[in-house]
């Protein structure tokens, strides 16, 4: 397993749960990455009045003619005895009186998303689960134990991975599956919700072992961040609005009402836009979330965590206006899988933020993916837990370009600015053809020394997985040449179904378009 998020360690659970022995690879201490960060809550339709297809039809309309019906059926049908299960595992969500508390984000047509510590919903899972885990005697951890490639054997069945100690040393570890649950990549834009941790390590493996990614230009965009000089760019949940906060400009006028009907609580991608515009025109850097109207310690006692960093900055949510602005979010994209968890190349199953379900669509319903997590995370450690697999005698490594390195000192932290303002200028909110095809002129120079250099620790190996992706993202990207969901073209405004109404799909090493109909994934070719 790679990737203790709650991707990971649900297929953790599961694949222990039929007998399974399960080695969990995380980079950090187990708690690091997206899972802990999460805010809003989970949705699950368990609240009184809410049904199973309500939440289908909603994710299925947000997703705009991209999501897979039978897979949204899936995740909605399955996820309430998921969340069922992690009650019952002990989670405390927040109750009103003696029922469960149902927040509002948008998208939703009802409240329906359950949340923890008001704003700490994250944490509770991430708790929740390792606490599990770690009882489990067949669950072993190896924290701060960056893996840096898959290992496969001639017929390009994945047969283990190559992984870093913490002391740095090199390993060969061979095993009868692997799941990768590394998570997406926010690190590739300049301004992003995502931790640092959060660098696509394993979608960029998936990539070089040459198992079928897609979706890749499917970036969601999450219209509210503290914009505070000095202060991390922390999320301001949706569910802030879902409370009735409002969003104004620098003259205090509520501008949301004039770009949707459903003003501040209308899909992302057109929040995010809204903002981006607004700020144009008033020739100003940030949007003002209001919730002035939570006065009397309703705001501080619903939202504790973000209460108490607006304060930490000078800033009263009872009184002042919080400075917000877009940030990258969550991928959609990623390594595909089957109903199963299966990806194309036997032994490797993905699921989480680092894998393409087919739930989301062109844009993900808030609250959503932790409900997958925890759905294809369970599906992927029963689908590993019976793999037939048997350990291999002799492994072939997956491609990393590991030529010698060039001599001269590289300044790894200025590379990975540089990476991540351009995809944040060129392939961030709103796109076009030229200033996607000179980022993708920039990133090939880049790549000429970057894939040629040997770097001894994580800080390189991630930036050539940026740069892999930041490749392989603008490809996609400058390929649709429409407007759909969360990837918007200023060249191509509108939502061309007649000629889009499909995936891009990268499969060894080619940018391939796919209608809609589920198919099984297409099989590998013999031994390259
Ligand atoms: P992660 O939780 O990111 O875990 C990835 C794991 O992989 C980590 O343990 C990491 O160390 C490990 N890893 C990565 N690369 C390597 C490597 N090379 N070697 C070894 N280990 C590696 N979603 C919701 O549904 N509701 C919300 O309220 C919500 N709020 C959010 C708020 C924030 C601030 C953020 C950032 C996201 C939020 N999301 C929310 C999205 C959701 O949190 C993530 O999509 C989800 O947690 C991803 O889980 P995961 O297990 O796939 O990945
Ligand atoms: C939020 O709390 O706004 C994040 C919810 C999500 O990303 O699903």
């Amino acid at each position: 397993m790679i990737g203790s998020g709650i991707a990971g360690l649900s297929a953790a659970l599961a694949a222990a749960g039929e007998g399974a022995r399960v080695l969990i690879l995380t980079k950090r201490a187990a708690s690091d990455g997206s899972t802990s960060h999460a805010q809003g809550g989970i949705a699950a339709a368990l609240a009184p009045g809410d049904s199973v297809e309500r939440h289908l039809a909603d994710t299925i309309a947000t997703g705009q003619g991209l999501s897979d019906p039978e897979v949204v059926q899936a995740v909605v049908r399955d996820g309430v005895q998921a969340v069922q299960e992690v009650i019952r595992w002990g989670l405390r969500f927040d109750r009103a009186g003696k029922s469960l508390a149902f927040g509002l984000e948008g998208g939703h047509s009802r409240a329906r998303i359950l949340h923890a510590g008001g704003d700490a919903t994250g944490k509770a899972l991430e708790e929740t689960l390792l606490r599990k885990a770690r009882a489990s005697r067949r669950i072993s951890f190896r924290e701060h134990t960056f893996t840096l490639d898959l290992l496969q054997d001639a017929s390009r069945a994945v047969r283990g991975v190559l992984l870093a100690s913490p002391s740095g040393r090199v390993e060969i570890l061979s095993a009868r599956a692997v799941v990768l649950a590394t998570g997406g990549a926010g690190q590739l834009y300049r301004e992003t919700t995502n931790p640092d941790v959060v660098t696509g390590d394993g979608i960029a493996m998936a990539l070089r072992a040459g198992a079928e990614v897609g979706d890749l230009e499917f970036v969601q965009f999450h219209p509210t961040t503290l914009y505070v000089a000095g202060a991390s760019r922390m999320l301001i949940s949706e569910a802030a609005r879902g409370e009735g906060g409002v969003l104004r400009d620098r003259n205090g006028v509520a501008f949301m009402a004039s770009f949707h009907p459903a003003a501040d609580l209308a899909p992302r991608d057109v929040v995010s836009r809204a903002i981006v515009e607004r700020m144009r025109r008033t020739s100003d850097t940030q949007a003002y979330l209001d919730l002035t109207h939570l006065k009397g310690s309703r705001a501080s006692r619903r939202f504790p965590q973000i209460t108490k960093v607006c304060r930490a900055f000078g800033l009263d949510p009872d009184r002042d206006p919080i400075p917000v602005r877009p940030s990258a979010h969550y991928w959609i994209g990623g390594v595909r899988e089957d109903l199963e968890g299966r990806t194309r190349l036997t032994g490797l199953y993905a699921c989480g933020e680092a894998s393409l379900s087919g739930l989301h669509g062109a844009n993900r319903l808030a609250s959503n993916s932790l409900l997958e997590g925890l759905v294809f995370g369970r599906r992927a450690g029963l689908a590993a837990a019976a793999s037939s697999s048997t350990r291999p005698a002799r492994l072939a490594e997956a491609g990393r370009p590991r030529r010698r390195g060039r001599g001269e000192p590289m300044d790894l932290a200025d590379a990975r600015n540089a990476l991540r303002s351009l995809c944040w200028r060129r392939v961030g909110i709103e796109r076009e053809a030229s200033g996607m095809t000179e980022a993708l002129r920039q990133i090939l120079f880049w790549e000429r020394y970057l894939f040629t250099s040997a770097f001894p620790d994580p800080g390189g190996w991630e930036l050539q997985n940026l740069l892999v992706l930041a490749h392989a993202l603008t490809e996609s990207a400058l390929a649709r040449e429409e407007s759909r969901g969360v990837h918007f073209r200023t060249d191509f405004p509108e939502r061309d179904d007649a000629r889009w109404l499909k995936h891009l799909l990268w499969r060894d090493g080619r940018l391939c378009s796919e209608p809609l109909s589920r198919k099984p994934l297409a099989p590998v070719q013999a031994a390259r």
